[in-house]
């Protein structure tokens, strides 16, 4: 049987190298593409893949055609986490298809080979307040929702499930869930990659307006109760 060829994508390889014959730093190259040199170093440390839509800005900022810029190295998927128990993401970076799994995985999507998206702790640019209503939490992620620049999901998770609602440009960045066991909320931008915000900890942030003193030591024992 023969092996079919993998479709190749931008790998992190090609960009560094291509970088560096620029003679430009991962703030530089960031900057001009409007993403933040962590994510840059993403990219080059092969922990996600750019957008689609930044392939050309890429290509011009590093002086390649956008063929160039795909046609260099075989995609080999250098992050291999050994915790098995940690949920993981992948998102296809030409059709944003959102692929959960429970442990490391092998995933394919337009041929190629996903890495898992490494979470980030929320940031200025990438906040998350979470609200609770009723038996549910209320999520709201305050970041521009445009076509370029978008949340494209949002996922909580807890020991037992996952609940994902995915999330598309032109709509407001929210989402509810059921609270029951939710440890942990996800959420990806386009851009700037998978953020990651501990429930218990958003509840008390002050920018989250909730301040409700009673609800929240109920809450915190809910959370004792079902964590440790
Ligand atoms: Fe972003």
């Amino acid at each position: 049987m023969e092996v079919r060829k993998m479709n190749q994508y931008v790998t992190g390889a090609v960009i560094k190298e291509l970088r560096e014959k620029a003679n430009m730093t991962q703030l530089q190259l960031a900057d001009r593409l409007g993403v933040s040199d962590k994510t840059v170093s993403k990219w080059e440390t092969a922990k996600g893949y750019p957008d689609i839509t930044l392939l050309e800005p890429i290509a011009e900022a590093l002086r390649v055609s956008v063929t160039e810029l795909i046609s260099g190295k075989a995609i080999d998927n250098l992050n291999v986490s050994s915790n098995m128990l940690r949920s993981k993401f992948y998102v296809c970076p030409v059709c944003g298809n959102v692929i959960h799994s429970m442990g490391e995985s092998v995933i394919h999507c337009h041929g190629i080979l996903l890495s898992p998206l490494e979470a980030e702790p929320t940031d200025e640019r990438h906040m998350i307040f979470i609200e609770r209503i009723d038996d549910e939490y209320y999520v709201r992620i305050d970041h521009e929702m445009t076509k370029e620049h978008y949340i494209s999901f949002a996922a909580a998770v807890s020991s037992g499930d996952m609940q994902l609602v995915k999330l598309y440009p032109e709509q407001s960045a929210e989402a509810r869930f059921r609270i029951r066991g939710v440890k942990k909320i996800y959420f990806c931008c386009n851009r700037d990659g998978l953020f990651v915000a501990d429930v218990i900890k958003g509840i008390d942030d002050k920018e989250s307006g909730y301040d409700n003193l009673k609800e929240r030591r109920e809450l915190e024992e809910t959370a004792k109760k079902l964590f440790g």
